[in-house]
């Protein structure tokens, strides 16, 4: 139900100056009005000299950041942003959240939530929070849908991010992560990622590809809705030719269509990303392959059988896939990922960029294997036409 405009930034207001705040975010504009900038975010600061309020600004071009002593400075700083003519507010306290969004006719409509929990730590036990990396009552999901299945999914899938980057990277940084989503159809991962880093305090780009220009529209609308069109945004074409710039750090890739996933591992490849987290989705091109060679003996049993066959596949793709990161100078491990009663596509192709030179072993062990089944796999095809600088 939309409320008034003045009542809802009432209670922005006491929650941006109360002592509870840990992050809140401007962005976007009401119909017909320009904010004189793109975007303001807040956050309590501890320096030397004493708590802060810290009031990042954007005009678009260059980031502005002020730390304003709390009491009639920042009370004065706040009321000037509360009068900027802001389109959305996204506030989170120690012990709430709320998203304000203006309306067309100038109402607010908001959503409030209890304690945001998107940077709680894992932990076992019944506590439903607990279970969750984001928590699942968090205003975001009534904005972006999706079923409980792939809210589970995609949580699953930041907690193998959180395990993959390094702790401390808010502190580690100098500008903005860069994070690819390819393949990213509904966007439910790429605004969840945007939501768990920006929660730990990193400062995050993010850019969501997929071949659907209709996806496109829908996830940048969305975004605008949230407020983050500016640190989040859409672009539609193939994994293996969007245009993605600045270079990405870190590549996701959750269930990108069978040999899309070689095309986001490629891509991340090229890109030389530091971080590439790949949930691979059906794999036709391997098992296509099988079905038209011999197998090597003494495995014929292996392949004669369509299901086995199949499965046989599954394994034998993802098993290259990291044995050409590995040769192409990542660290690349396969996990599970989610339980698999929420997927069966719950494998994880997890890699870091360490650049390492491949031994002659990894190199024998790749060669033997694809020798052995004549095999063609679609990632090594892709790896060959980089430029040969990668
Ligand atoms: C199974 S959906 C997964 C979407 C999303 N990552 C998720 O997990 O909810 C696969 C998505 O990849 C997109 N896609 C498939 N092949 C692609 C390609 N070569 N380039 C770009 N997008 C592709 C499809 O349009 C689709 O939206």
């Amino acid at each position: 139900m939309p409320e008034p405009l003045d009542s809802a930034l009432t209670e922005v207001r006491s929650m941006l100056l109360g002592p509870a705040l840990t992050r809140a975010v401007a962005a976007g504009r009401r119909r017909g009005q320009r904010p004189s900038m793109v975007r303001a975010e807040l956050r309590p600061v501890a320096l030397k000299a004493g708590q802060r309020l810290q009031i990042s600004t954007s005009d678009g071009d260059r980031p502005h950041t002020r730390n304003l002593s709390l009491g009639p400075e920042a009370e004065a700083a706040v009321e000037a942003l509360l009068a900027e003519p802001f389109g959305n507010w996204h506030v989170e306290t120690a012990d709430a959240t709320l998203q304000l969004r203006v309306t067309k006719s100038g109402e607010a409509q908001v959503h409030r939530s209890t304690a945001s929990r998107s940077v709680a730590p894992a932990a076992a036990g019944h506590d439903r929070s607990k279970e969750y990396l984001l928590d699942p009552g968090d205003p975001l999901f009534a904005e972006i849908g999706g079923s409980a299945a792939k809210r589970r999914q995609v949580d699953a899938f930041l907690r193998a991010l959180t395990a993959t980057l390094p702790d401390g990277l808010a502190g580690q940084l100098d500008r903005p992560l860069r994070v690819v989503d390819l393949g990213c159809g509904n966007a439910y991962l790429t605004f969840a990622a945007y939501r768990y880093l920006s929660g730990t305090g990193v400062d995050v780009e993010l850019v969501g590809v997929d071949v659907r220009d209709d996806q496109r529209r829908r996830n940048t609308e969305l975004a605008e809705r949230l407020g983050w069109a500016d640190r989040v945004r859409f672009v539609a074409g193939t994994i293996a030719d969007a245009t993605v710039e600045p270079s990405p750090d870190l590549v996701l890739a959750l269930h990108a269509c069978d040999t899309a996933t070689d095309e986001a591992l490629a891509r991340a490849v090229g890109w030389r990303a530091r971080w590439v987290l790949a949930a691979p989705c059906c794999h036709h091109d391997v098992a296509a392959q099988l079905r038209t060679r011999p197998a090597p003996p003494p495995y014929d049993l292996l392949t004669r059988q369509g299901i086995l066959r199949e499965r046989f596949a599954d394994v034998l793709t993802d098993a290259l896939r990291a044995g050409l990161l590995r040769l192409h100078g990542y660290r690349a491990e396969v996990v599970e990922f989610v339980d698999s009663a929420h997927t069966p596509r719950n494998l994880l192709i997890r890699a870091r960029r360490t650049g390492a030179e491949p031994t002659a072993a990894q190199r024998a062990e790749y060669r033997d294997l694809v020798t052995q089944w004549q095999l063609n796999p679609r990632l090594e095809t892709l790896l060959t036409q980089l430029p040969p600088t990668m």
